[in-house]
């Protein structure tokens, strides 16, 4: 059965580490630099905050009150509150979820360790375009180097997992995100300084809406849920561990302020140096790994502050990993009965081997292009963008309109004041038309 979190403060570290992740200091960075800045940005945060933060609340209150993972936990509220067990399909395309995002994103966890070696070998001293450009494609131009890499960061992934949720990852994350926090001050210092940086901050927040596509939105709504680690049942499989007694209001608050505040830092490390070096923000998933080893070259102890980031990033990215694997684990140990070794064992190999479709995305099959683009891009676009919004989707309609009023106010507010009343609203209403108008506009239908 499961053990509960040691107080809330574990809580919150706990699913601040899945938020804060390579989504935020990767993806986020060089997808608003692919769809032309700041009215892309501005749609990410209404997302955040009006489709998101309830979307995580309703995850956190379904997952305390199953107190299972998230497919069998949908499965007993779904009997308990409408006689509807196949709700539990809903857990169900979570966990797929989690295990095509898990393949690529250990592939890219796989980068900042290789990064984590470079700047320990001071390599991007004085750095120049031309150099980083090299090292960049000289790892992924190597399926071998991102083979070794992807094993080694599902390795770590999945052996955490084996041993437990609770007794890493707590302590892992109270360290991590204040650390990697001041170091990514250190790195906007320098951004002020030497980047470009009033142009980098126009970039951000001053929005052109003539940018924004339909698909800019679509894919600005799936980053708010990627981000968020929200839609597929992550956060609900750690609300199961929540004290009965700890705000869910309060902690879905803290996490998501957190998580939106960390990318739009790493946004503003990002442009100025961008813009300083004449580099292109649209060139895509390398942008991180072309910005920050420029600025680490200029900066004195560049190669420390570096290896410390990178080390950090990595941290990030497996607690976020870890979080990705978990929810798989758990639902391999309470119903198929497996023991948590064997389960980790089983699911990290699975995603090892999917992993590699991703791999061979950035070298031999770059230039295999279906639907999206390559496998990766496959890969990323289904789950982002259409997975996690319509797992979100069907969790807020589950918590809002299938939960009686009673359940979910005992869970998040049993005065049920204002903020429960606001929530309820924006589970209702909302996030459900929100989630459908972004979709009809992206297929093209108010065209
Ligand atoms: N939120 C993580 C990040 O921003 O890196 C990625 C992620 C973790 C997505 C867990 C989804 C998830 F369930």
């Amino acid at each position: 059965m499961h053990g509960q979190w040691s107080s809330r403060l574990a809580f919150i570290l706990a699913v601040a580490g899945s938020a804060v992740g390579l989504g935020n200091i990767w993806k986020f960075p060089y997808i608003a630099g692919q769809n032309g800045g700041g009215a892309f940005v501005l749609v990410y945060l209404a997302c955040v905050f009006l489709v998101g933060l309830p979307i995580m609340m309703s995850e956190v209150l379904l997952g305390r009150r199953g107190r299972r993972n998230p497919m069998s936990t949908m499965r007993i509220l779904g009997e308990e509150e409408a006689g509807q067990p196949q709700w539990q399909l809903v857990g169900l395309g979570g966990l797929i979820a989690s295990f095509l995002i898990l393949s690529y994103y250990s592939v890219i966890g796989g980068w900042t360790l290789h990064y984590i070696l470079l700047s320990a070998q001071d390599s991007f001293a004085n750095a120049d375009a031309a150099l980083v450009n090299e090292l960049f494609d000289g790892l992924v131009g190597s399926v071998g180097k991102l083979a070794l890499w992807h094993s080694v960061f599902m390795g770590l992934t999945a052996g955490v997992v084996a041993r437990g949720v609770e007794q890493g990852l707590e302590s892992a994350v109270r360290f991590m995100v204040p650390a990697l926090v001041l170091i990514m001050l250190a790195l906007l210092g320098y951004a002020i300084n030497s980047g470009d940086f009033e142009r980098g901050l126009h970039f951000l927040f001053d929005p052109d809406f003539s940018k924004l596509t339909p698909t800019a939105i679509l894919i600005a709504m799936g980053q708010a849920f990627f981000s968020l680690s929200v839609g597929m049942g992550a956060v609900m499989a750690y609300g199961a561990y929540l004290p009965q007694d700890e705000s869910i209001i309060k902690t879905s608050i803290a996490v998501v302020s957190t998580d939106t505040a960390i990318a739009l830092l790493a946004g503003l490390v990002i442009f100025p140096i961008v813009f300083a070096n004449g580099l292109d923000p649209a060139e895509g998933p390398g942008l991180v790994f072309h910005t920050l080893p420029l600025a680490l070259g200029q900066m004195p102890g560049g190669a420390l502050v570096g290896t410390a980031f990178f080390i950090l990033l990595a941290f990030a990215g497996l607690t976020s990993a870890i979080s990705l694997l978990e929810p798989v684990v758990a639902w391999l140990v309470e119903r198929r009965g497996m023991r948590r070794g064997a389960a980790g064992l089983l699911a990290g190999t699975g995603v090892w081997l999917l992993g590699w479709l991703t791999i061979v995305s950035f070298n031999v099959a770059a230039d295999v292009k279906l639907l999206r683009g390559t496998f990766f891009d496959n890969i990323d676009f289904l789950t982002s963008n259409i997975m996690l919004p319509l797992g979100g989707f069907f969790v807020t309609v589950f918590a809002g309109w299938v939960m009686c009023a009673n359940s979910s106010a005992d869970e998040l507010d049993p005065s049920a004041g204002i903020v429960y009343r606001t929530w309820r609203l924006l589970a209702r209403y909302v996030v459900p038309v929100a989630v459908t108008l972004v979709f009809l506009n992206a297929i093209g239908l108010f065209d």
